[in-house]
């Protein structure tokens, strides 16, 4: 029987699993209860809360649209005139904004106009197209090293770089140096997450060691989607899996007999993983 080496910081991070508590929480208010953006990226999460009656608002219009009921902002946070018009409009909601993202906020609206922000990040994942929301100055958002090589900032210009909260950290101290060689005066604030950056540190750790490496996360969870990006360097059977179900899928079959001769298998899961999910998939392994 392999070891299974389950990684500690494995699923939910304190600000997912804090939104994803308060929607449950409000189901016992008996009001209408409407998430903008799904909760978090899991599929599975997103489906239970639907079948008890939570809708997810897609677009601003859906949102717009709302009249009565508590509107849940997740964790990634939303840009500020939205946040604007939640006031105005005089509609009920719940800022579930991670207090790690609220933060960012803070930074970049505290800046004045004639700076620049440079925002280390995927320009369109909903916790960066917050994040600019916040900026009442320039902003750039920065994903490869290529891009931070071609940056050039104004004559003159104070640059503030932060980062997405699940940015590589490693990627964002390459963009560090790249801007410190170039001579650009930079006022750096670290904005990774501890929770992604630990979460990262402890995959590349495992999946260093083992001889196969599982990441659960859904497709859409960036955080997730790096944490495989991490481990498929250091592991050559690595696979990534929404659910045990996709595990037992035919194009799996040679991951599962990988698994079936290993001695060690990782097993870890990103900040929006529940913890069933996970277990799920370590008995299996087990029985394999
Ligand atoms: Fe917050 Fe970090 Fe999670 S920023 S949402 S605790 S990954």
């Amino acid at each position: 029987m392999a070891e299974i080496i389950l990684a500690k910081t494995a699923g939910f991070c304190f600000g997912v699993s804090r939104a994803v508590d308060k929607v449950y929480e409000l189901l016992d208010t008996g009001e209408k209860i409407y998430t903008y953006g799904p909760i978090i990226h899991n599929k599975e999460v997103v489906k239970d809360l639907e079948e008890k009656g939570v809708v997810t608002l897609e677009t601003e219009e859906e949102l717009r649209s709302v009249r009565e009921g508590i509107i849940v902002i997740r964790s990634h946070g939303i840009p500020k005139y939205i946040n604007d018009y939640l006031d105005e409009s005089g509609v009920k909601y719940v800022d579930m904004t991670c207090p790690f993202v609220k933060r960012i906020h803070k930074v970049v609206s505290s800046l004045g106009k004639d700076e620049t922000v440079l925002i280390a990040g995927n320009p369109d994942h909903p916790e960066v197209i917050g994040i600019r929301g916040w900026c009442d100055c320039e902003n750039t958002v920065i994903e490869t090293s290529e891009q931070a090589e071609a940056f050039t900032p104004r004559d003159g210009a104070k640059i503030t770089l932060v980062s997405q909260t699940t940015f590589s950290y490693n990627k964002f101290q390459e963009f560090v140096e790249i801007f410190t060689k170039k001579g650009y005066h930079i006022t750096v604030v670290n904005t990774v997450c501890d929770a992604t950056r630990g979460r990262q540190t402890e995959a590349f750790d495992i999946a260093k060691k083992v001889d196969v490496m599982i990441v659960i996360g859904d497709k859409h969870s960036s955080n997730s989607r790096k944490l495989y990006e991490i481990c498929s360097k250091e592991c050559d059977s690595t696979c990534f899996i929404q659910t045990l179900t996709e595990l037992m899928e035919p194009e799996m079959a040679g991951i599962r007999d990988k698994i079936k001769v290993a001695e060690t298998v990782g097993i870890t899961a990103g900040a929006s993983t529940p913890k069933n999910i996970i277990e799920e998939v370590q008995k299996h392994v087990r029985h394999e």
